[in-house]
């Protein structure tokens, strides 16, 4: 036996090179054609006259908006159609010996992909991440190796809100030694933790491709979030019956001493670090950040997470970055979760497809707790081209690749198989919704499955009775949520999606008291509103299907076994602009709006779901003489808010319970409002609007100076046009021109107004109500960059931003 032993070391030893596994940042320098072009998958094609860019790439966003664009305003009203990308390289020294894989984290859609002419596959979902095996394709040596992709996103419509097109994610090559983990291949779970020691569970899955049995030690140090050893699982050592040829899973635990919890308030981040030994060296690193907490739902009590009742405060997000399209890019998330974050907004729903991976990875760090969704249709299409055509030969492996990859951050804590899916209606959505379930329990019981479910007669809900979620998952309705413990006996509540509430940044219409429902139902769907495509900020607008957000966030509020809601939707996104048609192209629904500038609900969230102090008043002050201006204020920490115009006071307003905005019906004069908050008679807070004169300067808002000089990096610039004495100016819509001399250039530009047909990317923008933003990226050398903003009559404004 021991001889043997020896004798397949030897053996091995020959296929493991003593380099472990590489990473390659496989973005850089590629070559694209809009247009189809065949041929273009032979290594010898020459591409020299293609342009030359990195990944990650959106080619939709850079479009001009035509009513003519196949994909409708719905998708934006932007270009789509097909596209190759192709990029020559060469490998390390050392890679003939190793296995080379490729991994895609999203292409929308239909991605084809060939290395050397050799045809790879097809990957028809835009959202999941997927990879190859290109090791037996890869010439040898240093020479040259071409991969080419084609992605297919030119039947139309093909979604209800806008994709992106292209390699919108990033894209690396992996190399590994011949005995490695497998891709994705460790799972980190906490089953047992209390305040003394959490057990974890590891699970280790080895990817053989030597051919024979393979022997070493297989085992996971885990490190604390300062880099500290913590503690050692091993998995099995010399002598064992050998790994065999081929991926085989390994489960072994270890024990954490007082673990630290992961919690959205502190998400505390442990490393398991994997290591694959064969003959006395390491083969293979794999590292898999992870974090500790338990969670419940209860019937009657709600949501609790370690053991603390909370309540999920959360949003829908579509994937796009606004102006930056579907193109990844990590500071332009981290800025959405920040802007959420403050507002107080604790989880996310990932409407309706799983996210980029680096995106969960901010929601562990930040503190996010996250719904991770998996379809918007199965087989019953939403749209003619949609996934319903992949679902039947996909829908099994597209559910397990999400899992796979997901399942270990901490932020996730719940799997959704699907948003208000049409099998609901019919008597397939029973099997169906058992499947896709079994799918997740196959490889995950550690958390709930849910779907968001819109009918909500049992007897016509298919897949409720199916019988087969964890948790019910329900959009909209929200009129039935007090009483869905004796409607539904048993089940455990969560609101799926919620609001649908439609405001335009800044635009206000009279009065602000009364809610209307757009379209009225049973109308047609016509936009009886604005002729400038505006919704009023006051939060009285809604879709029909919906609310206000105070209306829902009134019950919710109310009752403990409502364990949480997803408001639709956090930020405005590309595409569904109702209520009105094109030129609109992007949504109102956000609380936030499309350029990330916040609406005035946001902060009635705030004051509601975070302690910070809280007074916002509402609307600008600038209106015709002697007009009835309806004035909120959300607040809290207070009891009550007085206003003062021009010094007179308008009164003493107090919010009952269940109240969260005050409101004074003022006739206009210019002048200043002012409104003070107190607490038992002492001053909280004080918030004065003046009525603004014309436009005199821009003022300039970086929210960050000093960048990454990585190519990647993002500046957000807000310009904010000002009077003369420094008031915004509500409705300036001056043209911003944006200059960039040293190590930046321009991602884009936005107002935030969902019917503008001005270009994402070019260098000029009309302010909306007084803002425009100027996305500046970071050259990836380090040195100034000198931001300048001009604006016809008005004196140009510069800023320096530096790159290290
Ligand atoms: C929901 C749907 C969302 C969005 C929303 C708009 O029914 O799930 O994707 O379309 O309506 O109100």
């Amino acid at each position: 036996m021991k001889r043997y032993f020896y004798i397949v070391a030897a053996l091995l030893s020959n296929y493991i090179a003593s380099a472990q596994r590489t990473i390659i940042d496989f973005n850089p320098n590629w070559k694209f054609w809009l247009g189809d072009t065949s041929i273009a998958k032979e290594p010898g094609y020459r591409d020299d006259n293609w342009r030359t860019l990195n990944l990650p790439h959106d080619w939709s966003i850079e479009g001009e908006f035509s009513e003519k664009n196949p994909g409708t305003p719905n998708q934006a009203a932007l270009p789509t159609g097909i596209g190759w990308y192709r990029k020559t390289f060469t490998l390390p020294a050392g890679a003939e010996n190793q296995n080379v894989f490729i991994e895609f984290d999203g292409v929308y859609r239909n991605s084809e992909v060939w290395v050397n002419g050799h045809y790879l596959g097809k990957r028809p979902n835009g959202y999941v991440s997927f990879g190859y095996d290109i090791t037996p394709y890869c010439n040898p040596g240093s020479a040259q190796q071409v991969i080419a992709v084609k992605v297919d996103n030119s039947l139309q419509p093909n979604s209800r809100w806008y994709t992106g097109s292209g390699i919108y994610r990033n894209v690396r090559l992996v190399l590994t030694n011949k005995i490695a983990i497998d891709q994705w291949g460790t799972f980190i779970t906490a089953p047992t933790v209390n305040n003394n020691v959490a057990i974890v569970n590891i699970q280790s899955t080895i990817n053989n491709t030597t051919g024979q049995l393979g022997h070493g030690t297989l085992f996971t140090t885990i490190y604390d979030a300062s880099g500290k050893y913590v503690s050692k699982g091993i998995a099995w050592l010399h002598g064992a019956p050998g790994w065999p040829a081929g991926k085989a899973t390994y489960s072994y635990s270890t024990a954490i001493n007082k673990p630290i919890l992961w919690s959205v308030e502190n998400p505390y981040l442990y490393k398991a670090v994997t290591k694959v030994m064969v003959n006395g060296k390491v083969v293979d690193e794999y590292v898999t950040p992870f974090g500790i907490r338990y969670f419940d739902f209860d019937v009657q009590k709600g949501f609790s997470l370690n053991g603390r009742p909370m309540k999920i405060l959360g949003v829908c997000m579509h994937h796009d970055l606004g102006a930056l399209g579907a193109a990844v890019n990590e500071r332009a998330m981290e800025r959405q979760l920040q802007i959420l974050k403050d507002m107080g907004c604790n989880a996310i729903r990932t409407a309706h497809n799983p996210p980029a991976p680096e995106w969960l990875a901010l929601c562990d760090k930040m503190g996010f707790l996250v719904l991770d969704e998996a379809f918007d249709m199965w087989h019953k299409k939403k749209n003619k081209f949609d996934y319903n055509i992949d679902f039947d030969q996909w829908h099994k492996q597209d559910l397990e690749d999400q899992v796979k990859r997901d399942k270990n951050h901490p932020s996730v804590i719940i799997w959704s198989i699907g948003n208000e899916i049409r099998e609901q209606f019919d008597s397939t959505g029973i099997p169906l919704t058992k499947e896709l379930v079994g799918i997740v329990k196959a490889l995950d019981t550690t958390r709930p499955v849910t779907s968001a479910l819109t009918e909500t007669d049992t007897t016509k809900n298919f897949i409720y009775q199916a019988n087969a979620l964890d948790l019910m998952g329900m959009n909209y309705n929200q009129q039935l949520y007090p009483d869905f413990l004796q409607r539904y006996p048993g089940k455990k509540f969560l609101a799926t999606e919620t609001m649908s509430a439609l405001a335009s940044r800044g635009h206000y219409d009279m009065p602000a008291d009364s809610v209307r429902f757009w379209p009225l139902k049973g109308q047609k769907f016509v936009s009886p509103g604005n002729p400038d495509y505006t919704v009023s900020a006051y939060d009285n607008v809604a879709a029909y299907w919906g609310s206000t957000h105070e209306q829902t966030w009134r019950i919710i509020k109310q009752y403990d076994f409502l364990s949480g809601l997803f408001v639709w939707s956090g930020f405005d996104f590309l595409g569904e602009p109702v209520p009105y048609p094109w030129p609109a192209r992007s949504s109102y629904y956000g609380i936030v709006d499309l350029a990330g500038f916040p609406k005035d609900a946001y902060y009635m969230y705030q004051s509601e779901w975070t302690s910070k102090t809280v007074l916002h008043l509402l609307p600008h002050w600038n209106w015709e003489a002697g007009k009835e201006v309806d004035v909120w204020a959300y607040y809290n920490n207070a009891d009550e808010v007085e206003l003062y115009l021009n010094n007179r006071s308008m009164g003493v307003r107090k919010k009952q319970p269940l109240d969260f905005h005050v409101q004074w019906r003022v006739k206009y004069e210019p002048g200043t409002l002012k409104a003070v908050s107190r607490k038992n008679g002492n001053i909280v807070s004080t918030k004065t609007i003046n009525t603004a004169g014309i436009p005199a300067r821009l003022e300039i808002v970086p929210d960050k100076k000093i960048l990454h000089a990585d190519g990647k990096d993002l500046s957000f610039i807000t310009v904010r046009i000002l009077d003369k004495n420094g008031n915004l100016v509500p409705a300036a819509d001056n043209k911003i021109t944006v200059e960039i001399v040293g190590k930046g250039t321009l991602a884009g530009m936005d107002n935030g107004y969902p019917a503008s047909l001005e270009s994402f990317k070019a260098a000029s923008h009309k302010a909306y109500n007084g803002l425009c933003l100027a996305i500046i990226q970071a050259k990836p050398e380090t040195g100034n960059i000198q931001v300048t903003f001009s604006s016809p009559g008005l004196p140009s404004a510069t800023t320096v931003l530096q790159t290290h």
